[in-house]
């Protein structure tokens, strides 16, 4: 029997019954840490990637951190946690931008958080050309698996290896293979979660809508996916990567201009994208294929980037996932290690482009880019989209972001110090006004894996998350697909009970 879960988030009393619950049913005392344990803070921030977030006090943090080693660990935490009145957040690589897997916003919330990086398997059968893949892998540790077995095979999914697999295929996922392959979650065919009642499903007795809104529907809403199934993408023996920089006095801002045009529209084997920063834009490209298959086609079709036989860098596509994120130096063995990215300050926000930013304003972007200087650092990470990602239909999965857009921006401030970045803040909220113009409208799109809690946060009524609350945020991430992600909540999880500042609230019919 599992009672209606009327969380009790305002009295607090001992977690010692949740506790003994878990102990229980058989998850061993040494993988629960408590509040009270040596262990917890060291495990609690060991993947929180945004130091602003490392300062627990701030925010409410869990009652205690489950490492779970076995599917029935996760069911346990969910069957306890609702005898118990006690929430369960899921941490897979812990990279959420608002810290979400791991901390919660305002009133005092009772949750447990299920941290998964000790379930991350990779099972490849290279003769089907498929995966298993558990949700605590990291993307680094998938990518390295899939290699080891069948070479000639890939995944299209992120571009950073620290990423979790469980947080990143919820949401979605794209990187340098979007415009050829599209996103991960356009190759999930099943996937097994536990849901709200503590069952675990696999995608027959998930049903068509469960297993439309896991692959996409962000994370945290529907249950906790313990693994995915998916189905490998070709990768040809050789592809060039090429970094092409420009500074706003060398034709920066000319080329960009025209690069809006023309990315979108390249065929589908090349990805041109941009990091614009205050002083310098880098052109940063994967092409599928050699440097002799390149250069005709860059001359061709973008003769104003002057790309030379000197830019090209040929590789296989293993070893172009450590030199995109982490340099010309690292080797394909870094992307295993979980903690290779830095540990900075930061900000994301996201949109999406459908219509050229004319020169006359990124003249002015540019130099509201070189204001940050004194007190902040800011990239815009520009990813082309048309090809393949464009071509799937906008309600084929959650994410909704497919024809017309012409690429998403991911603006990332930077900040040292101060955890609060007072003025960094307003600056990075200042941009994003002045870019509404610019952008899409009706809603104004985000990305739900650059998760922004300034787009808006859940209101609670009457122990639900409102629908009508919901809609603001939850339209930008999903246009007309979170109505129907709504329903799936309110189909699949009724009491609400998955919750968290932005998961999707149920629509009763
Ligand atoms: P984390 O564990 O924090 O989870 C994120 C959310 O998903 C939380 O709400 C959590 O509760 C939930 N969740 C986690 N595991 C779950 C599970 N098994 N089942 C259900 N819910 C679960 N994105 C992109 O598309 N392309 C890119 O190249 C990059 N690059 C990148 C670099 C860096 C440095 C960062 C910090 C982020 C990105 N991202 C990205 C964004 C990234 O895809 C996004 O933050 C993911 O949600 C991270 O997944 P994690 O598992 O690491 O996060």
């Amino acid at each position: 029997y599992i009672p209606s879960p009327a969380i009790a988030s305002d009295h607090d009393p001992s977690s010692k019954g949740f506790i003994h619950c878990l102990t229980k049913k058989s998850i061993p005392p040494w993988l629960i840490h408590k509040r009270s344990s040596s262990s917890y803070t060291p495990i609690l921030k060991s993947s929180i990637r945004n130091p602003k977030f490392l300062n627990t006090t701030a925010s409410t943090t869990p009652l205690c951190i489950v490492m779970a080693k076995k599917t029935s660990h996760i069911q346990a935490a969910v069957v306890c946690g609702r005898q118990h009145r006690v929430r369960v957040r899921a941490r897979s690589g812990g990279h959420d931008y608002e810290g979400l897997s791991y901390r919660a916003e305002g009133r005092l919330e009772r949750f447990t958080v299920v941290d998964l990086s000790g379930m991350r398997s990779v099972r490849v059968d290279a003769a089907r050309g498929t995966a298993w893949v558990q949700s605590g892998a990291t993307l680094g540790e998938l990518y390295h698996a899939i290699w080891s077995s069948a070479p000639r095979l890939g995944f299209a999914a992120g571009v950073c290896p620290t990423v979790g697999v469980g947080g990143h295929f919820s949401g979605g996922g794209f990187g340098m293979l979007q415009r050829k392959y599209g996103l991960a979650v356009d190759h999930v065919v099943n996937a097994t979660l536990v849901d709200a009642r503590g069952d675990l499903l696999g995608r027959d007795a998930m049903g068509e809508d469960l297993f439309w809104a896991i692959r996409g529907g962000g994370g945290g809403s529907f249950g906790i996916v313990v693994s995915w199934h998916i189905k490998l993408v070709p990768v040809p023996p050789t592809v060039t990567v090429f970094d092409v920089v420009r500074t706003p006095e060398r034709g920066a801002i000319d080329v960009l201009t025209k690069w809006q045009e023309i990315a979108p529209r390249l065929p589908d084997d090349i990805m041109v994208r941009v990091i614009a920063e205050p002083r310098r834009v880098t052109f940063e490209a994967m092409y599928l294929g050699t440097c002799d298959e390149l250069l005709p086609l860059m001359h061709h079709r973008f003769p104003d980037l002057a790309m030379t036989r000197a830019d090209c860098n040929e590789m296989t596509w293993i070893e172009s996932i450590p030199y995109i994120h982490l340099g010309s130096n690292a080797t394909v063995a870094d992307i295993l290690n979980r903690s290779s990215i830095s540990r900075v300050n930061t900000k994301n926000r996201s949109d999406y482009v459908r219509h050229p930013i004319p020169k006359s304003i990124w003249k002015k972007i540019f130099a509201k880019l070189q204001q940050l200087t004194n007190f902040g650092e800011v990239q815009l990470f520009i990813d082309p989209y048309g090809a393949k990602i464009s071509r799937i239909h906008e309600s084929a999965t959650p994410f909704p972001h497919r024809e017309g857009v012409l690429y998403n921006i991911q603006y990332i401030t930077y900040w040292n110090g101060d955890a609060n970045g007072t003025l960094a803040l307003k600056w990075s909220r200042d941009l994003y006004k002045f870019m509404e113009p610019y952008v899409s409208k009706n809603p104004r799109e985000a990305y739900a894996n650059y998760r922004d809690l300034d787009l808006g946060r859940n209101k609670v009524v009457n122990g639900i998350s409102s629908y009508h609350h919901g809609k603001v945020w939850g339209e930008k991430y999903f246009r007309a697909n979170f109505e129907r992600l709504a329903k799936v909540k309110a189909m699949v999880d009724p009491d609400d009970y998955f919750r968290n500042e932005q998961s999707i609230p149920p629509l009763f019919e």
